[in-house]
C-alpha cells in the first residue's frame, strides 16, 4: 500500500481524494485543507495545514491554488515525501526551478499533473507514431464555448482564467510529450467577442527540434464539437462528441485523434491512403497517473511527467500568453 495525502481538496483535489480512497493499493492517510468541509470528503483524517500532520506518508498530491505549490512542496520534501503537483507546477519559472533544486537536494520526486499523458488514447497514439514515418505536421483545434457563469469568479476574468493558462497549456504539454523539444514559438490572439482584457481566441505555431511544425487554434468563446475534451469525453463537464481534435501527418502516413484512425499506403498524392482504426486501452487518466506516482515512489517507473517537463510547459505557456495577448 502506498500512503498518500491530498493537500487542497477543491475542484480537482477532491477528484484525487475520491480516486485514492477508492483504490485498493492506495491509502488516503490525510486530507489537508483549511476548509473544515473537506473533512467529509472521505473516511480519512483531516488536518487544516501540512504542519499539523504528524503521521507517515510516502507522497502527497498538491492541488492547492498554484501560488501555494512551492511552499507546501518544500515542507513535504524536507520530510522525505514525494509529490504529485497539479499543473502548472508553479506560478513562474523561477519558482519551478527552486522546486527542482529542492527535489534534488532531498532526493524526492516531483511529478507534474499533466494527466493527459496517461490517457489510454494518448498512450496508443504515442505507440502508433512510428507508423507514419518522420512526423511533419500536427494540427490541433480546441474551440469551446465556456458557460457565462464560468467567469463569475473574479480571478477567471483575468489572464489566470484565460484559455492559454487554463487550456492551451494542456495542448503544449501533450505536443511536447508526443514530439519532444520546442525550439521556436509564434502566436496571435484576439478578444473581440467578450471584449474583456484577456485573450479568448488565437493561434500558435510551434517548431520542434525535429523540424515538426505544429499549430494550435484555440477559442473559449466559439461553440464547436472540436477539442480534446469534446473528442475524448475526458472531462465530465464537457459533452463528448468523438470528433477529431488533432491531425498528425508524416512522411509515410497520418493519424486522426482521438478516433485513432491511421492513414497509410499512399506512395504519393496520386494515391488515397487507406484508413484503419487502431485499438486503445481503458482507464481513467487521473487514476492511471496516481498508479504511476505509486510506481515512481516504489522505484519501479521513471517519471513520465517530471518537474523539468512541467517547468518547460510552464515556460512555453507564459511565452504563448505573451505572444497572444490582445
Ligand atoms: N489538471 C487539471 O486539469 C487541473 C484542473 C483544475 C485545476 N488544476 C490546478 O489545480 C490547482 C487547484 O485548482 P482548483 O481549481 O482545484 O482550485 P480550488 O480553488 O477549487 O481548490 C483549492 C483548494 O485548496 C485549498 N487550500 C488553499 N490553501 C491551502 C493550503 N495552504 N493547504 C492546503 N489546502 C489549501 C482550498 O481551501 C481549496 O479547497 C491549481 O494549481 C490549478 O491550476 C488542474
Amino acid at each position: 500500500m502506498t500512503k498518500l495525502a491530498v493537500a487542497g481538496a477543491g475542484a480537482i483535489g477532491r477528484r484525487h481524494v475520491a480516486h485514492i480512497a477508492d483504490h485498493p493499493d492506495l491509502t488516503l492517510a490525510a486530507i489537508i485543507d483549511p476548509d473544515p468541509n473537506a473533512a467529509s470528503l472521505a473516511d480519512a483524517p483531516w488536518v487544516p495545514d501540512i504542519d499539523a500532520f504528524d503521521g507517515d506518508l510516502d507522497g502527497v498530491v498538491i492541488a492547492t491554488p498554484t501560488q501555494y505549490h512551492e511552499p507546501i512542496f518544500a515542507k513535504a520534501a524536507r520530510r522525505g515525501w514525494h509529490a504529485l503537483i497539479e499543473k502548472p507546477i508553479a506560478s513562474d519559472v523561477t519558482g519551478a526551478t527552486r522546486m527542482i533544486d529542492i527535489s534534488r537536494e532531498t532526493s524526492t520526486h516531483i511529478l507534474t499533473a499533466h494527466h493527459r499523458r496517461f490517457h489510454p488514447k494518448v498512450t496508443a497514439l504515442r505507440a502508433a507514431l512510428p507508423r507514419i514515418g518522420a512526423p511533419v505536421l500536427a494540427n490541433v483545434l480546441w474551440s469551446v464555448l465556456k458557460p457565462a457563469d464560468y467567469f463569475d469568479l473574479a480571478w477567471r476574468q483575468g489572464p489566470e482564467g484565460a484559455p492559454v493558462r487554463m487550456n492551451v497549456s494542456h495542448e503544449l504539454d501533450l505536443l511536447q510529450f508526443l514530439f519532444g523539444d520546442v525550439t521556436d514559438v509564434a502566436g496571435l490572439g484576439a478578444n473581440r467577442i467578450r471584449n474583456t482584457p484577456r485573450v479568448e481566441s488565437g493561434g500558435v505555431v510551434l517548431r520542434f527540434a525535429s523540424g515538426l511544425i505544429a499549430t494550435i487554434a484555440f477559442a473559449d468563446c466559439a461553440a464547436s464539437p472540436w477539442g480534446f475534451e469534446h473528442g475524448t469525453g475526458e472531462n465530465p463537464n464537457i459533452a463528448q462528441t468523438g470528433e477529431t481534435s488533432m491531425m498528425i501527418t508524416g512522411t509515410d502516413g497520418a493519424i486522426a485523434f482521438p478516433s485513432l484512425t491511421l492513414f497509410t499506403g499512399a506512395t504519393d498524392w496520386a494515391d488515397a491512403p487507406s484508413p484503419q482504426r487502431l485499438p486503445s486501452g481503458d482507464g481513467v487518466p487521473l487514476v492511471l497517473q496516481l498508479e504511476h506516482f505509486a510506481r515512481v515512489i516504489a522505484g519501479q517507473d521513471a517519471p513520465l511527467n517530471d518537474a523539468v517537463a512541467g517547468r518547460r510547459t510552464l515556460e512555453l505557456t507564459l511565452e504563448v500568453e505573451r505572444l497572444t495577448a490582445p
